[in-house]
């Protein structure tokens, strides 16, 4: 989806010098040439397109990226041109990035007038594609290989199942659930799953998998987060969501999603989910907060998870590292699980660093009580 804001703002037009017409003819080579070099910058046509992230806290980045561009082609901004232009980018940035995450600002350049090139000034004019996550997703088929996440059930998940005794009897919800790299296996055990799934190609290919196999599983393509998907209250012995909250976006969000598997849950039960979390020690700034939303590695620190499971009926039971527990207990085969879990997993898409990053996928156990 593209659509366009208010958006435009122009470079002043360069002053033309005027020759009066009764003095003797120039012959003053260097002032000729500066004549002749005007006279070529009105034959200079240029344009193009920045695409940016939209992210709203590298606003002063992208402004000095386009100002140092902007000169470097001649054109000076004035103070209240690069006021303006400030204004143009941050409306279009705080836009983009309350639609997505993965929202795109687009800034295009090119002659404020196309007769007189570059010495009339350069237009800057601003759109936003937005993306949202499942239209990312939807084309993941397309460009990245199968089994998109991995051949085998989380090792967390199957630890936990293996616990809660007579599979038919013991229901089991699984919060985006992908194509079903967990539901099926569990399924296949004798679990009863209800699936929940916002992208609908996954969600298809996961209830015509199970279809095909006669499994005991049932899709809801919808949001979890959504209000008005409502979910069966106290019947599943676990509820997981993995890989999951790297999508959300607050902390609000956190709480919502664990008051609601707290109403599905049975008392006893448990429910497993993996987050980013921030170390003991890093407190993130906002461009550290809105990047982890663009690179799918949605960041909260501890402070923040405990002040979602306030007041609910939830006990914290465990918090482990995801590649630690994955790598100890998959199968060999098994490990990594993709090409891009572990540096994904470790922080590494969000902080492109050789050190350790200040943030890595934690598996977090629940037990309501
Ligand atoms: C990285 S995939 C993981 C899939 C599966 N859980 C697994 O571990 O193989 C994340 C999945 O969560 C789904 N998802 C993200 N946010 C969601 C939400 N708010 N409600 C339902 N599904 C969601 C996405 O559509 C995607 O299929």
């Amino acid at each position: 989806m593209t659509e366009n804001l208010t958006n435009t703002v122009s470079t002043s037009e360069m002053p033309v010098s005027e020759s009066p017409q009764d003095i003797a003819p120039v012959t003053d080579t260097s002032r000729l040439k500066l004549a002749l070099q005007e006279k070529l910058k009105r034959g200079i046509n240029i344009n193009g397109e920045f695409h940016l992230p939209c992210v709203p806290s590298m606003l002063d980045d992208y402004l000095k990226l386009l100002s140092d561009f902007l000169k470097l082609v001649g054109q000076n901004l004035g103070n209240p041109e690069t006021e303006n232009l400030k204004t143009l980018l941050g409306n279009a940035l705080a836009a983009g990035f309350k639609q997505s995450p993965h929202a795109t600002l687009i800034v295009s350049y090119f002659p404020a007038n196309s007769q007189t090139g570059l010495s009339g000034g350069i237009t800057i004019d601003t759109k936003i594609q937005v993306q949202s996550m499942a239209d990312k997703y939807h084309s993941w088929p397309q460009i990245r290989p199968e089994p998109l996440f991995g051949s085998y059930p989380d090792a967390k998940v199957m630890e936990i199942v293996a616990e809660l005794g007579e599979p038919k009897q013991s229901p089991i919800l699984d919060v985006g659930a992908g194509p079903g790299r967990n539901s099926l296996p569990l399924a296949r055990l004798g679990h009863p799953v209800d699936a929940i799934e916002l992208t609908p190609i996954f969600a298809e290919k996961l209830s015509a998998t199970a279809t095909a196999e006669n499994l005991p599983v049932t899709v809801t393509q919808g949001d979890v987060l959504d209000p008005l998907l409502r979910m069966k209250t106290y019947r599943y012995k676990l509820a997981i969501a993995t890989e999951v909250l790297s999508h959300f976006r607050h902390p609000e969000q956190v709480r919502l999603f664990l008051g609601k598997m707290s109403d599905s849950v049975l008392s006893g039960g448990f429910i497993l989910f993996s987050t980013f979390l921030a170390v003991e020690g890093y407190e993130p700034d906002d461009m550290a907060k809105q990047m982890s939303e663009q690179s799918w590695s949605y960041l909260i620190t501890k402070q923040e998870l405990e002040t979602a499971i306030e007041g609910l009926p939830l006990e914290i039971i465990s918090n482990e590292s995801v590649i630690e527990y994955e790598q100890k207990h998959l199968p060999k085969a098994a490990w990594p699980p993709t090409t891009w879990f572990i540096s994904w997993a470790s922080g590494r898409d969000l902080f492109p660093i050789q050190e350790t990053p200040p943030i890595e996928l934690r598996w977090i156990l629940v037990k309501r009580f």
